[in-house]
């Protein structure tokens, strides 16, 4: 019988300070999430300087809980696994450098793990996953589709030309004077309308998987200043609801239309904009009547956690995939895959 893997994972890429133990790439043994929205809030959105400061206050006790909560010393750890991009670079370089310290002192492996891979391996804590298969990632800072037809190998076949969908969400917000982070408190008052906007649907060139947010965020903009000018009563629940139905729309069709040419056995979707009602009824009600399982990891796996970088950490680290003292964060990192 092979022995247990037991990875410790770091995720620090924006505004989430995290670790988490993972047993095998399947099982949460502990994850901390310490969270820096209250911080953030009265600006509107992450600022970089402030998310730096939280983590190295954070991140030393964060490690530390995550390692009592699993009840494990780290001489039994098999691993560290950390996200190494993309992200904020001081973000990032923090989680990194923590990562180092911890390994060095340890004498344990290090892994560098992308941010997005996390969040499609935040998946296999919740149910196993079958290639080929299509990952949905859609959050504050992505929005991609991504064709895997093994463990560690991925294909970025579509993603956002310019804003993240939750990006998109958080600025349409800003402008109906909703709090931060937005895209919940859309996704709530759009199911209060009964007379949606209407909005453009973006769909790009034909074929394409690409997706663009911009275009429709501007339209948002443009509504609310003529209706501003003309001295008219916007009703923010049709705003919202108008805004939702557009990226619902496109981004479900994009992802059927891939799960379909791809001829996938598995659709996964992931990230925080996963969490949105209209979404999630409008992806399962899809994929169900096309007969393609379709799975969401609970809410806590969608957003930014170090389990799902533990995870995703467990299959470099059996892949002999191995960082060294040299790492660095890597602001930019493309998704490369491990074979
Ligand atoms: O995955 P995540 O926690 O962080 C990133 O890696 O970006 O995603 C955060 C994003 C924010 O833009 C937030 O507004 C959005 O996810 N979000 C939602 C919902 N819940 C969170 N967007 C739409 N509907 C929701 N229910
Ligand atoms: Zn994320």
């Amino acid at each position: 019988m092979s022995e247990d893997i037991y990875v410790l994972g770091i995720e620090t890429s924006c505004d989430e300070t995290a670790a988490s133990v993972v047993k095998n790439g399947i099982e949460i043994i502990s994850n901390v999430v310490a969270s820096q929205i209250e911080s953030h809030k009265r600006f509107g959105g992450v600022v970089p300087e402030i998310a730096s400061r939280h983590h190295v206050e954070q991140i030393t006790l964060v490690i530390e809980e995550a390692l009592k909560e699993a009840d494990m010393v780290p001489a039994q750890l098999s691993a560290v696994a950390v996200t190494e991009g993309p992200g904020l670079v001081g973000a990032l370089l923090i989680g990194v450098n923590a990562a180092k310290a911890f390994a060095f002192a340890h004498q344990l492996p290090i892994v560098g793990v992308h941010h997005i891979a996390g969040h499609i391996y935040a998946n296999r804590l919740a149910q196993e996953m079958q290639f080929p298969l299509l990952a949905l990632v859609i959050s504050g800072g992505h929005t991609e589709l991504v064709y895997m037809n093994e463990h560690g190998h991925f294909d970025v076949i579509g993603e956002t030309r310019d804003d993240a969908a939750g990006e998109a969400y958080d600025k349409v917000a800003r402008t109906l004077n909703l709090p931060y982070p937005g895209g919940p408190h859309i996704d709530r008052l759009a199911h209060e309308s009964n007379k949606p906007v209407d909005f453009p649907r973006v769909w790009l060139e034909e074929g394409s998987y690409d997706f663009s947010f911009s275009g429709l965020k501007s339209s948002v903009l443009n509504y609310m200043h003529n209706a501003a000018q003309r001295g008219d009563q916007v009703e923010p629940a049709d705003v919202a609801a108008g805004f939702q139905n557009s990226v619902v729309e496109v981004v479900t069709a994009k992802t059927l239309r891939a799960a379909e040419q791809y001829k996938v056995k598995q659709v996964i979707a992931a990230g925080g904009v996963a969490a949105n009602k209209g979404l999630r009824a409008s992806l399962e009600k899809a994929f169900a009547e096309k007969g393609t399982p379709f799975f969401i990891p609970p809410l806590s796996l969608c957003t930014d956690n170090a389990a799902m970088i533990a995870a995703a950490g467990t299959i470099m680290y059996e892949k002999g995939i191995r960082g060294n003292m040299a790492m660095n964060g890597r602001p930019g990192m493309e998704m490369d895959s491990w074979i």
